[in-house]
């Protein structure tokens, strides 16, 4: 484990557990921390569930965080088939079934999981009680971002994950951190290139296939919090602010000096802002 990636609290102690939680038709490793009211957290692409555990060595001391590896990310195990937004989100249900957990969640995911958020909300919306939705978006890709999407799909069955994916790394991650955090920057690079590439194959197309869910988040009465970062080059923050404005009970926050990965580059402040809109919605 590199110093940043973790495994040990701001107070210096281990503060995770790793679980492999069997769903029936798969296992789903997962990270476990803290106590208190469930916060399922759903990772991008093409990361893992690690990508968390900055920010969860703060929001453990508020919540029951649970972060999967979603399928044939991080440490599941290779994906054979293809999948849809909609089975993530669906093998996220069953994750919290085979947990126990029956009371509604706090839902939060980052752009890929964003997206999936987005359909377990639609789906399953009476198991969430308020939703955080971080650098993602709920628009469809244009024409010519679905093809490119093809093209990768393609690519890194020939070419590698290192090779296809490493070029994304700066636009991840905002000037701040490129310039300032080498540590952080490594680590999100070893985590992006030691995802498969047939994962990163499948991942691609299901995105590929998402249909808009601006006009889906119409029906949604929960509480929602839209996250960006004010160096985030993928989903900017006056796409966010428009996101959130599609919502019944939306609410918008952006991040300072932070890109793409704002839980990764200002966990303090991703868990702060986190924890605030919770109590807003306990209260
Ligand atoms: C992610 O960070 O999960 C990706 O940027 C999502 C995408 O490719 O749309």
């Amino acid at each position: 484990m590199s110093p940043w990636s973790i495994g040990r609290s701001i107070h210096g102690a281990p503060f995770f557990d790793r679980v492999v939680v069997d769903i029936g038709s798969r296992r789903v490793p997962s990270l476990l921390a803290g106590s208190g009211a469930p916060l399922l957290l759903l990772h991008g692409y093409p990361l893992d569930a690690t990508m968390w555990l900055p920010a969860m060595a703060h929001l453990a001391q508020h919540f029951l965080c649970i972060a999967p590896d979603l399928r044939g990310f991080g440490d599941a195990a290779e994906e054979r088939f293809s999948f849809t937004l909609n089975d993530l989100a669906a093998d996220c249900l069953k994750l919290l079934d085979r947990l126990t957990i029956g009371q509604p969640i706090i839902l939060c995911g980052l752009s890929m999981g964003g997206y999936i958020a987005m359909e377990f909300m639609e789906h399953f919306g009476d198991r969430a009680r308020a939703a955080i939705l971080t650098n993602t978006k709920g628009t469809v890709d244009e024409p010519a971002a679905r093809a490119n999407r093809i093209a990768v799909a393609a690519r890194v069955l020939i070419d590698g994950t290192e090779q296809t994916v490493a070029p994304m790394l700066s636009k991840l991650i905002g000037r701040t951190g490129m310039d300032s955090n080498p540590a952080m920057v490594q680590c999100v690079r070893d985590m992006m290139v030691r995802t498969r590439p047939s994962t990163v194959a499948w991942a691609q197309l299901a995105m590929a296939q998402r249909s808009d869910s601006l006009s889906r988040m119409l029906g949604w009465s929960q509480p929602v919090l839209c996250i960006s970062g004010d160096e985030d080059q993928l989903t900017p923050p006056n796409e966010t602010a428009r996101m959130a404005r599609q919502l019944a009970n939306g609410t918008v926050a952006t991040i300072e000096r932070a890109g793409h990965l704002s839980p990764i580059e200002q966990p303090q402040t991703f868990a702060r802002i986190v924890a605030a809109f919770v109590v807003d919605v306990d209260r």
